[in-house]
């Protein structure tokens, strides 16, 4: 009978009778990470002879391809479930050329790591041209500087073909133009490659948690992606529209942008969703977790753990995330 002083003496539930040891709490638990459900973004940049740190991303660096190579197998061996390449190049142009060259060196990297792993793990390679346009937008110009949807859905074209050619699984499309989900669908049945699936980044949100982010690819832009990414003043409706039009033009994958601050939105992609639902916590997410733990201000590995419970028990069948080496490991030693 309840003892507790000041109520009645009928039996109260206890909610703290499952959470007094380890065991019990590992039993009774509803969700956890799994290192195969991570996915490590990595950059690579051309002409690096050894890997270069990325100030604002400490412990991330911009790979040389034979330091790219090695971090991958490791990854791969401690349990990761996949990697997602981008690459930095030495020049960039208008047209952002070097993405479909397959001398480029993101198609070289995909190649070295297709050399390297072959089917051991899920190779993804980054379908955008802001790596590469030497103004940093996400698609090619109009003449009066905006971005030209069309004109660049030929480019994504070509561009998946190119990723396909050098050893991706999976394309991720990330540049947010109206129809490329479609149009690289259908570049890549027209060449017989029905084998290589499409991530489609979205719902993908106007975030400056992509600070960072621009940093690791020395980003050129100038200026902001608001008119082509979404609105984080927009709600549920228009992401799951979007959803639905990215899985109707044959979407694979579908994948919420960020996480952490986005976590309504992935709720309800994953709760409606043919497809699987990935999340990216992307790196501003990343930076503040390691500012704040090199100030001593939060313990890093269990914050770290903790966003990742989060973004898993809020839908994400997967995760991008920079930690995913890191944390595969300690997941695999917990
Ligand atoms: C575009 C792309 C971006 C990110 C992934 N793909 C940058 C952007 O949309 O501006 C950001 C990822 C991150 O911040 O970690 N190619």
């Amino acid at each position: 009978m309840n003892d507790l002083p000041g109520l009645p003496a009928f039996p109260v539930s206890r909610p703290r009778r499952l959470r007094r040891t380890a065991a019990l709490r590992r039993l009774t638990a509803a969700v956890a990470v799994r290192p195969q459900d991570l996915v490590l973004p990595m950059f690579l940049a051309e002409g690096a002879a050894e890997p270069r740190p990325i100030g604002s991303m400490p412990g991330v660096v911009q790979h040389s391809m034979d330091s790219l190579a090695k971090a991958a197998i490791a990854a791969v061996q401690a349990g990761v479930g996949g990697l997602m390449l981008y690459g930095v190049p030495l020049v960039k142009d208008a047209t952002g050329s070097g993405a479909d060259d397959p001398n480029g060196i993101l198609n070289a990297g995909l190649a070295r790591l297709k050399f390297e792993l072959g089917d051991a793990t899920v190779l993804m390679g980054d379908l955008c041209l802001d790596e590469f346009t030497d103004h940093g937008h996400c698609g090619v110009l109009s003449l009066d500087g905006s971005v030209d949807n069309d004109a660049t859905l030929q480019r994504y074209a070509s561009m998946a073909l190119a990723l396909a050619e050098a050893g991706a699984d999976l394309v991720g499309t990330s540049g947010m133009m109206d129809g490329q989900v479609g149009v690289v669908r259908r570049a890549l049945d027209e060449a017989n490659r029905y084998d290589v699936g499409v991530l489609a980044y979205v719902p993908k949100y106007a975030s400056s948690f992509y600070g960072p982010f621009r940093e690791a690819v020395d980003s050129s832009l100038i200026g902001d992606r608001l008119t082509y990414q979404q609105d984080p003043a927009r709600g549920v409706a228009e992401a799951l529209a979007e959803v639905a039009l990215d899985v109707a033009e044959g979407a694979d994958i579908v994948m919420v942008k960020p996480a952490l601050p986005y976590l309504d939105i992935l709720t309800a992609v994953a709760a409606d969703c043919p497809v699987p639902v990935a999340a990216y916590q992307v790196s501003g997410e990343y930076a503040m977790v390691e500012a704040a733990a090199e100030r001593g201000w939060i313990d890093r590995e269990r914050v770290l753990l903790e966003t990742l419970l989060s973004i898993r028990r809020a839908g994400a069948s997967m995760t991008l995330t920079y930690w995913a080496h890191e944390a595969a490991v300690l997941l695999g030693s917990a």
